[in-house]
């Protein structure tokens, strides 16, 4: 175990309670050729009211940290230490009823490509119909639970008419990514994870995706935690930013702090210079060098170090921890060492 001033990140942006939280979660993939960490020792603290962006290039363990903070891992996956903790309850401790109820009810999840959420064969009505019979806990009348998504698809700018007789297949990309973001809210969650919201979307559904989840956060009270690798996503919409590398965590600080601060982790500062128009107008961007490493293959130490320019003999040697200053917690031995002298 680390020590606390660590391992936590507990940006001082926003007032609300911790809702979810991950302590050391680590993942692991059994596969045939050896083991393969794909998150390590990962923590993180959600507040009421946050809009919490995982960002990283792909197979950094976005997806399989989202899926974690559920307790849900595709297998051959296993979550292999750590727990999270959604208000304080461990939700590695909840029996299989448990977790069914508070998988929809208390944090719900819209998995990458929204289409596999449905099932092809039954109306998007019946299915609802199946959910609200499974949750008389939550809608003990059902009219009022169809009422209820009747409201959910009017935020998500759609219409029963549209949605309820059809087939997912009968759906565009863009509405059936409405459509599972309405169907995630039916049970009423405090929480909504959603793994790459806008990727697969043309311009017009991305905006209206953003819009509606900027909607449900401020008209719902919804938390949102969300994974991108689109950071003029992430500028527009969220208050905290963790970002991932290689299976963990390198910096998590509120937004501000992650597009205007100084104290930066050289990767951070790579992606935001990758995109152009980010930080400063006009600039041209510039792709990072190198590739993320294979997670079966780490360099020892930092696993940025092969790519990073600040890279010193400490860096190929010992993988630095996310260290806090003052809610800008960055795992990066020279940023740290210029933190300290501060
Ligand atoms: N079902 C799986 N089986 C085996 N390995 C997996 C599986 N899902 C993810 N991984 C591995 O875990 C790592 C992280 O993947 P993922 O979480 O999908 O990353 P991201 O969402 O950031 O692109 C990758 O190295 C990937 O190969
Ligand atoms: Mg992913």
């Amino acid at each position: 175990m680390k020590p606390e001033s660590a391992v936590t990140a507990e940006a001082a942006t926003s007032a609300g309670d911790v809702v979810l939280e991950a302590r050391n979660l680590s993942v692991d993939f059994a596969l045939p050729a050896g083991t393969l960490r794909a998150v390590d020792d990962v923590s993180l603290s959600v507040r009421d009211g946050d809009v919490y962006a995982l960002v990283g290039e792909s197979g950094c363990g976005k997806s399989t940290l989202a899926g974690a903070l559920v307790n849900l891992v595709p297998k051959p996956g296993v979550i292999a230490g750590g727990d999270i903790l959604l208000r304080g309850r461990s939700m590695r401790s909840m029996t299989a009823e448990e977790l069914r109820r508070t998988r929809m009810a208390e944090v719900a999840v819209v998995f990458q490509a929204a289409m596999s959420s449905f099932n092809p064969v039954v109306t998007i009505g019946a299915q609802l119909e199946h959910v609200l019979e499974a949750h008389p806990e939550v809608w003990p009348d059902r009219r009022e639970g169809r009422r209820y998504f009747d409201h959910l698809l009017e935020m998500v700018r759609l219409s029963p008419g549209q949605v309820l007789g059809r087939f997912e297949s009968q759906l565009s990309g863009g509405m059936k990514q409405r459509v599972a973001i309405a169907f995630a809210c039916v049970l009423k969650p405090s929480v909504l994870i959603l793994d790459e919201p806008t990727t697969a979307l043309d311009v017009i559904n991305q905006r209206l995706v953003i819009d509606v989840l900027r909607d449900l956060r401020e008209r719902l009270g919804v938390t949102i935690v969300f994974v991108t690798h689109d950071l003029s996503v992430v500028a527009e919409l969220a208050t905290t930013v963790g970002v991932m590398y290689a299976g963990r965590m390198v910096q998590v600080a509120p937004i501000d702090t992650i597009f205007y601060s100084e104290r930066r982790h050289p990767y951070v500062r790579a992606l935001l210079e990758s995109i152009p128009n980010v930080l400063e107008p006009g600039r041209t961007a510039t792709s990072i060098p190198g590739q993320v490493p294979r997670m079966d293959r780490l360099p020892p130490g930092c696993r940025f170090a092969p790519r990073c320019p600040l890279a010193e003999d400490a860096c190929r040697k010992d993988d630095p921890e996310l260290i806090d200053d003052h809610g800008n917690a960055v795992a990066c031995h020279p940023v740290n060492r210029e933190g300290t002298k501060a």
